[in-house]
């Protein structure tokens, strides 16, 4: 902490627009990944969004200054009018980003895709070898599959993003995942360690790396950096838990990422629905620059204003701006609180007493049969 820390920020005076919009088309997806970022109560397929909203929300961030759109899910490719949507994304003038599974893409769909303008793939990786990515995302086939449409993806000519999930289950494999993918032709690569959220927070005495294991992870990743150095970029996503201090989650809540949920609910984050206070609006009945700029959900942890001590006086508070609010409430039951896994907070001990537990060996996998309507 430091008395020369900035004043406290928040006012929703000068609001920078979004830089990205992340579009999450739809909850539908053949896989069952036991870390997925969706919400346990899933949106059944009779409530998305139509067509026509996709396309205003696509225009109306355009309009708004952003720049990007990550068409995401669920499984995006489940919804058939997704040539339609990239085709008004690259019309309204945005970057567009699918990111896939694959299982469910060909070659005609990709040629579809690149035809209708899209600018960016990124295909997940659960495992090195078949029988690892089959068996976490619980789909028979699945990395054979994966491998078939990376390559497709390149072929086509598209830029290929490989996303390498791992956790303690693989990260023995991590040298052969980063070879399997920049073997595959993938420009960057981003190795993600699950962060522990929804489904993922439900396996976390399955998933969360040891000590160990992380440590041999980082000099994997930073062996690879060097040796693939002006052929692939290589980001790395640590698990937070074994951090000193939190991630920035989406840089900050409101700050740079507007997340549009399949029913059409505005979101700061892909979890900010599990926040109990607060009314996310709905694109359906108020356009997005109105969301963005005034709705009382996106002001609510704008900023720094919000922050209770030790965040309010630290000069780490426009760095990571307090860390994550939905961990903060999954873990201590209050968004408000700094988020345990800094070592300053009052609940730092939660973390260390997850660390501490022990391995467990069964996976609770997602599941559409658990969802339920919003
Ligand atoms: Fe400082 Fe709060 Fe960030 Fe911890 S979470 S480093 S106390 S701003
Ligand atoms: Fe919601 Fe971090 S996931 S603020």
């Amino acid at each position: 902490m430091s008395a020369s820390a900035p004043p406290a920020t928040g006012s929703p005076g000068a609001i920078e627009p979004p830089l990205a919009l992340l579009a999450e088309l739809t909850h539908r997806c053949p896989l069952q990944c036991p870390y997925c970022s969706n919400p346990r109560a899933l949106v059944g397929r009779g409530d998305e969004l139509d067509t026509a909203t996709w396309t205003r929300v696509l225009t109306e961030a355009a309009r708004l200054g952003v720049l990007q759109v990550h068409f995401s899910g669920g499984e995006p490719t489940a919804r058939r009018d997704l040539v339609e949507l990239v085709r008004c994304a690259t019309h309204v003038g945005l970057y567009s980003n699918l990111i896939t599974s694959g299982v469910q893409l060909d070659r005609a769909r990709l040629a579809g895709l690149a035809d209708a303008g899209l600018d960016h793939v990124q295909v997940s990786f659960q495992d090195a070898d078949d029988a690892g990515g089959d068996a976490i995302a619980a789909y028979d086939g699945a990395q054979a599959k994966k491998r078939e449409v990376a390559a497709l993806v390149v072929a086509q000519g598209l830029p290929l993003t490989a996303n390498l999930v791992v956790h303690r289950r693989n990260l023995a494999r991590l040298p052969a995942m980063i070879e399997m993918a920049a073997g595959l032709g993938a420009t960057r690569l981003e190795v993600a360690h699950v962060q522990y959220y929804g489904w993922a927070l439900a396996n976390r005495a399955a998933l969360m790396p040891t000590h160990a294991q992380l440590v041999e992870a980082d000099a994997v990743v930073a062996e690879a950096r060097a040796r693939l150095k002006g052929r692939v970029v290589i980001d790395y996503v640590p698990p937070d838990y074994h951090a000193r201090r939190p991630k920035a989650c989406m840089s900050g809540w409101g700050r740079r990422f507007i997340n549009i949920t399949p029913s059409g609910k505005a979101l700061p984050c892909h979890a900010a629905e599990t926040l109990p206070d607060l009314d996310f609006p709905s694109v359906t009945t108020q356009s997005l620059a109105t969301i963005w700029q005034s709705a009382e959900a996106f002001q609510r942890f704008r900023g720094t204003a919000w922050m209770p001590e030790p965040c309010r006086s630290c000069d780490q508070r426009e760095i990571d701006w307090g860390g994550c609010r939905c961990q903060a409430l999954a873990l201590t039951g209050d968004a408000a609180r700094t988020d345990p896994v800094c070592t300053l907070a009052p609940d730092h001990a939660l973390i260390e007493a997850a660390l501490a537990e022990p391995a467990r060996g069964d996976l609770v996998f997602r599941r559409f049969e658990r969802a339920i309507s919003p």
